[in-house]
C-alpha cells in the first residue's frame, strides 16, 4: 500500500476511535495507540530509509500533518469530555430544596446555669464583681473566720464532709466572703457575688441533695446600712419572681450576721392569696441575709468601727424549683435530657 493511503487509513481509524471514546481514560489510550512510541507512524518513519531522496521530505511532511490532525481531534474530544463531566457534576450536586432536612439537636445550658447567669447579669449591672472560690476549703474560712469557732453548736446547721482536720468540702459559698476581704486587705470597699457548688452530708431525697448551688452576696463599705440590704433583696426577689413581688424580713440567726434575717417573698403563684406552694401563707422563704457580724469583719482585717457590711446567701435549686414548680431536687443532677430540654 502506498504510504499516502496508509496515512489516510491511520487517520480514518484514529478519527473513529477518538469519536467512540466516552472517557478521558479511553481517550488517553487512543492517544497512546496513535501517537505513542509504538504507533503506526513509527513504522512509517522506519520505512523512510527505503524511499528516494525526493520522496522522503514529502512523506515526512504528510506524516506530520496527519499526526497534527489527530492531535487536534484528541484536543477537541478532550474539551468535549471535560464539558460533559462538569455538566454531570453540576447536575449531581443540585440541591433539592424540597427535600426534608436533617434535624440537629442543639443543646441548652442547664437551668441552674441559666438562673445563675441571670442573677449575675443583674448584679454586674449594679457594679458588683463576680468572684469564685475553691470547693475544697479550709475549716478556717468555711467556719472559723465566719464566727463559727470549733465546737460551736451552730456548726450542726451544716453537716460537713471533712477531708481531714483542716480541709473540707465547703458547706456554703460564705467562705468566699472571707477570701475576698482578706484579698482586699481591710482597706477597700467590697461589692461581690459568688456563685458556686456547695456540699452537705445529707441523704438525697426530693428536697435534699449532697451537692447544690448557692449565690453569695457581700457588700462592705463605710456607710452600708440595713436599708441598703433591704433594697437589694427586694430587687433580687423581683428579678427572680417578677416585678409585682414584695418581701418581708423575719428575724433569724446566722453566726456570721447580726442582725440576721430570713427573707420571704410574696407568693408568685397565688399573688399572696395563699396556695399549696406557699403553704397557704402567701409568703415563701427564699434566702438568708443580714448585716455582717463585727467578728467576721475583724477576722478578715476590716475595722468594724469604720466598716459595715451586708451579706446574703441564696440557694439556686430552691429558686428554680419554686419558679418552675419542680418537685424533686434530684431532677437537676440526673441529667435526663427530657428535663433539661424543657428549659431552652
Ligand atoms: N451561708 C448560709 C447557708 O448556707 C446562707 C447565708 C445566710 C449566707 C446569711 C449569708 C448570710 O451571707 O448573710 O445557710
Amino acid at each position: 500500500m502506498a504510504i499516502k493511503e496508509q496515512l489516510l487509513q491511520i487517520k480514518e481509524e484514529a478519527k473513529v476511535a477518538i469519536e467512540n471514546t466516552s472517557s478521558m481514560h479511553e481517550l488517553n489510550d487512543v492517544k497512546a495507540t496513535f501517537l505513542g512510541k509504538k504507533s503506526a507512524f513509527n513504522d512509517i518513519m522506519k520505512s523512510m530509509k527505503d524511499l528516494s531522496k525526493e520522496e522522503r521530505p514529502i512523506v515526512g511532511k504528510e506524516t506530520n500533518l496527519a499526526k497534527r490532525d489527530i492531535q487536534l481531534w484528541i484536543d477537541e474530544k478532550r474539551q468535549t469530555l471535560h464539558d460533559l463531566e462538569v455538566k454531570k457534576q453540576i447536575e449531581e450536586e443540585t440541591v433539592d430544596v424540597t427535600m426534608p432536612g436533617k434535624v440537629f439537636h442543639v443543646g441548652t445550658t442547664h437551668l441552674l446555669t441559666q438562673i445563675t447567669d441571670e442573677i449575675e447579669d443583674v448584679f454586674i449591672g449594679m457594679g458588683y464583681e463576680v468572684m469564685e472560690g475553691p470547693e475544697i476549703e479550709i475549716d478556717e474560712y468555711n467556719f472559723e473566720k465566719l464566727n463559727l469557732p470549733k465546737n460551736h453548736p451552730a456548726r450542726d446547721m451544716q453537716d460537713t464532709f471533712y477531708i481531714d482536720d483542716t480541709l473540707l468540702l465547703r458547706t456554703h459559698t460564705s467562705p468566699v466572703q472571707v477570701r475576698t476581704m482578706l484579698d482586699k486587705g481591710g482597706k477597700e470597699p467590697v461589692k461581690i457575688i459568688c456563685p458556686g457548688k456547695v456540699y452537705r452530708r445529707d441523704e438525697d431525697d426530693a428536697t435534699h441533695s449532697h451537692q447544690f448551688m448557692q449565690i453569695e452576696g457581700l457588700v462592705v463599705d463605710k456607710d452600708t446600712t440595713m436599708a441598703d440590704l433591704k433594697g437589694t433583696l427586694l430587687m433580687i426577689a423581683r428579678e427572680m419572681f417578677g416585678q409585682d413581688r414584695d418581701i418581708r424580713l423575719r428575724p433569724s440567726y446566722f453566726p456570721f450576721t447580726e442582725p440576721s434575717v430570713e427573707v420571704d417573698v410574696s407568693c408568685h403563684n397565688c399573688n399572696g392569696k395563699g396556695c399549696h406552694i406557699c403553704k397557704h401563707t402567701g409568703w415563701i422563704e427564699v434566702l438568708g441575709a443580714g448585716m455582717v457580724h463585727n467578728n467576721v469583719l475583724e477576722a478578715s482585717g476590716y475595722d468594724s468601727s469604720i466598716y459595715q457590711g451586708f451579706a446574703f446567701g441564696v440557694g439556686v435549686e430552691r429558686i428554680a424549683m419554686l419558679k418552675y414548680k419542680i418537685n424533686d431536687i434530684r431532677q437537676f443532677y440526673t441529667n435526663d435530657i427530657r428535663f433539661n430540654r424543657q428549659f431552652k
